[in-house]
């Protein structure tokens, strides 16, 4: 009865969990982490980690730890390579394998929701699947022949950072027109904060600051303003996943990530512009579908990085 731990590393917060090799969760516990903390946070995941581990009486059965991050992770080296979304160089956490003295297993975030979504969410019967996530970045898991396709650094799926518009605004990552720049929480908030501030008669000017949760209160308040902004949020992201529908024609694209909140309107704006693409008139059809595993799925994710290593369950191409 091995007891698996699940993590995902965020902007200044880490969540895990310890599961059973089944991928059910036993027991959760998130922490935040500043800024000055991020250039040691291996160090304080392990102090973290092994208060909760104590605390729920598994030290003993404990065979694995999976980490979830957003970024591009070298494998052999089990380290974090390059990721600026989370604005600090987190660099080697391998210390909390050795720790714990079990396998420790790191991949990219938007990857590990693939993996989930293929253990035991929607993407159990596809053997070709794109996942795509949605919330402070913008990240994709590709599944070719039932393995995640990882590219040669790591980095395949990495949609937030495809150009969407040539010269336009900068991204973090040094490029311009980034899709993340487009369809991101922080593109909701830059857009509602501008509406505002040139006097848009909108009911967001009533928040302060806006956050992406008044945003969709807004929308389903019934302002126009707000409702057309997740609209153009959706049909921005699904630029970029139609991109990736030309490139490698999958059965479905599965979506998930903090970014949905149930909102209708983004969702609107995806599928007005995934009406058309050039596989419509094939008479089988691209399935599009939200991911049902809830703000769990990169923990699940996690944990099935570490069961699939365990058993010898190859996961990559
Ligand atoms: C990062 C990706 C990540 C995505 C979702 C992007 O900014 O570059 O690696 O998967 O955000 O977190
Ligand atoms: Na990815
Ligand atoms: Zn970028």
């Amino acid at each position: 009865f091995g007891v698996v731990v699940g993590m995902k590393i965020e902007q200044q917060q880490v969540k895990m969990c310890l599961s059973n090799l089944e991928g059910e969760i036993l027991h959760k516990h998130r922490f935040s982490y500043t800024l000055k903390e991020a250039n040691r946070l291996a160090t304080v995941i392990i102090e973290q980690l092994d208060s909760f581990i104590k605390q729920n009486e598994c030290a003993a059965k404990l065979v694995g730890i999976g980490i979830a991050t957003p970024g591009l992770v070298d494998r052999e080296s089990n380290e974090v390579v390059y990721s600026p979304i989370l604005k600090v160089d987190h660099g080697d956490l391998k210390p909390i394998g050795r720790h714990f003295d079990v396998p420790l297993m790191i991949d990219n975030d938007a990857n590990v929701f693939a993996l989930a979504e293929k253990w035991i969410g929607q993407g159990r019967d596809y053997r070709n699947f794109i996942g795509v996530t949605v919330g402070a970045g913008v990240g994709a898991g590709i599944v070719i022949d039932n393995m995640l396709f990882r590219g040669d650094f790591g980095g395949a799926g990495e949609l937030g950072h495809i150009t969407i518009y040539q010269g336009d605004r900068l991204c973090y990552c040094g490029q311009r027109g980034c899709l993340e720049l487009y369809a991101s929480d922080a593109y909701l908030v830059n857009e509602a904060e501008r509406m505002v501030s040139i006097g848009v008669p909108t009911l967001l000017a009533s928040f302060t600051p806006i956050t992406p949760e008044c945003i969709v209160k807004a929308a389903q308040s019934g302002d126009t303003y707000a409702q057309e902004l997740l609209v153009k949020q959706g049909e921005n992201l699904a630029l970029g996943i139609k991109n990736m529908v030309h490139l490698f024609n999958p059965e479905a694209v599965i979506l998930g990530g903090e970014g949905l909140r149930e909102n209708e309107f983004l969702l609107k704006g995806i599928q007005k512009e995934l009406a058309v693409h050039f596989f419509v008139k094939h008479p089988r059809k691209l399935q599009f579908q939200t991911s049902q595993l809830g703000e769990e799925v990169w923990l699940i994710g996690a944990c099935a990085l570490v069961v699939s290593h365990l058993f010898k369950v190859p996961i990559y191409k």
